[in-house]
């Protein structure tokens, strides 16, 4: 017989009639009651096994063993589910020793143990929780672009350049390590490496995704992006998925825009078609709420948080405006901050929290950055001390979102690039952009992961993509 999933058997909420049902066992009570999750859902599938005399297969029937169960779909005696499944036959499809099995010898396993037994992770309804959702997200991101006419770019993993110019890149080269060439200087020859020059995993596909705007007009990229930065923080990865569109035509306001849409629309979709899921991970909050001290605890639990964030315009201010608050917040005359605040420091995260958490109580959308602490590509305001920078910042996470309006006119971009050391002859394929029919244009990065932690209301950013890469982790 063909296998059935379990979210269909329970989602169709019909009797009697046949099925065949694979998974793995969640729990078997009183030799007769077991709980089969095949990971289609949160909810597990009742299946009863009577009068089975057969000990030594019930002795085969523990946590974590896979099992196939042929029977029919019946109306449920108990509580709890509507219809469950009466076994006719059972097949053991894999064994799971109860002495050895993780899941089985912890009791509540934490989060940092979890992350330790890779596999096993997914077994839990946590992670269950947690994948569905990301893969939802993930689907609902191609959806608002598709919807609107955007062109899905594939940009590169291996680049020579360093989009951010931030210098935190990892090489990418077949030269041995011990013994590479050498030039004349005593210098790496990268002549001899593979592609003839230095290369790196890229940290952006803006650059590129910019060539495809000033054709496609709308493009985005999603795609896998690469830190070398050593910053062992619950939001850093080393590896971690981007999400840039690149838009001909739009200014600064545009691009505010559409970030706030895109992520009001993935909100929603998720509050839509991952009911069951986030319903469980906001019991799970209420629950860890629960533990921390009274003026410790969130004012709002993670469902109410969403639809808050839904229903509410993200608050929009200057950079200059945002440093003038915290000047005056009670946290900074109380020397409450780690670090200073004053005119043209780079905000640090406790700055971004307070501003989201304490004072507007919502997404907030900084613009006009100081050009010294933001990217060469930005588009320069007529200060001539800021650009037309866009962060977004999020409530329990800081910055969520990155970007801006490109600096379109050629003369103020290599001005920029020389200020910045930035070779403008490696780079002459991003300026032919300038060259040839510029137009005005803006794009953001979405951290996916970031947007994964706000959704679920997890806390640490390991917990959010399946293998995290981190300082010093990497072994699956
Ligand atoms: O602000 P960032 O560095 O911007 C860019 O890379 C631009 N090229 C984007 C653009 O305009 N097309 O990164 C964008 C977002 C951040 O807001 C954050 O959400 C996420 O990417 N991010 C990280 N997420 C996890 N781990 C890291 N190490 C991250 N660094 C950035
Ligand atoms: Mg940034």
């Amino acid at each position: 017989m063909k296998r059935t999933k379990i979210k269909d058997i329970l989602l169709k909420d019909s009797v009697d009639y046949k099925v065949n049902v694979k998974g793995w066992v969640r729990s078997f009570r009183n030799n007769q009651f077991i709980a089969l999750n095949d990971g289609s859902c949160m909810s597990n599938l009742q299946v009863v096994i009577e009068l089975n005399n057969d000990e030594a297969l019930l002795k085969r029937i523990t946590n974590g063993a896979s099992i196939s169960v042929d029977g029919m779909v019946v109306q449920s005696q108990g509580k709890g589910q509507k219809v469950e499944v009466k076994a006719e036959t059972i097949e053991i499809l894999g064994d799971c020793d109860p002495e050895k099995f993780p899941l089985q010898l912890k009791n509540k396993p934490s989060l940092e143990y979890l992350r330790e037994v890779a596999h096993l992770r997914f077994r839990t309804n946590t992670f269950g929780a947690i994948f569905r959702l990301r893969h939802s997200l993930a689907f609902a991101i191609h959806k608002f672009f598709n919807d609107r006419g955007f062109v899905y770019l594939h940009t590169p993993i291996i680049t020579a350049s360093d989009a951010e110019g931030a210098g935190e890149m990892f090489r990418v080269s077949t030269l041995p390590f011990e013994n590479p060439p050498r030039d004349e200087d005593g210098g790496v020859n990268y002549k001899e490496d593979f592609f003839g020059r230095c290369t790196n995993l890229t940290v952006s596909g803006q650059l590129e995704a910019e060539l495809g705007a000033m054709a496609l007009s709308e493009v985005y990229t999603f795609g896998p992006t690469f830190r070398a930065e050593n910053s062992n923080t619950p939001r850093h990865l080393a590896e971690f998925w981007m999400i840039e569109p690149e838009v001909a035509f739009n200014d600064i306001y545009d691009n505010m825009d559409l970030a706030e849409d895109l992520l009001k629309y993935v909100i929603e979709y998720s509050l839509v078609h991952n009911r069951e899921d986030l319903d469980f991970l906001n019991q799970r909050l209420v629950e860890e709420e629960k533990q921390k001290p009274t003026n410790e605890r969130s004012e709002m639990a993670l469902i109410e948080k969403l639809e808050f964030v839904l229903n509410n315009k993200f608050e929009r201010i200057t950079y200059t405006e945002a440093i003038n608050i915290l000047v005056e917040s009670p946290a900074y005359k109380k020397k409450k901050f780690q670090y200073d605040v004053k005119w043209g420091i780079d905000l640090q995260s406790e700055h971004e929290r307070y501003l989201v958490e304490k004072h507007f109580k919502k997404p907030v959308i900084v613009t006009g950055y100081p050009k010294d602490i933001k990217a060469f590509y930005m588009r320069q305001n007529d200060d001539g001390k800021t650009v037309a920078a866009m962060d977004i910042l999020a409530p329990g996470i800081g910055e969520i979102v990155g970007g801006s309006q490109r600096e379109e006119r050629l003369g103020k971009l290599t001005e920029r690039m020389h200020e910045m050391h930035i070779p403008t002859d490696e780079m002459y394929w991003y300026l032919d952009t300038r060259r040839f029919g510029a137009v005005p244009h803006a794009g953001f990065g979405l951290g996916f992961e970031r947007l994964v932690l706000f959704i679920t209301g997890m806390t640490n950013i390991r917990d959010v993509i399946p293998f995290p890469r981190t300082p010093k982790n990497a072994d699956f």
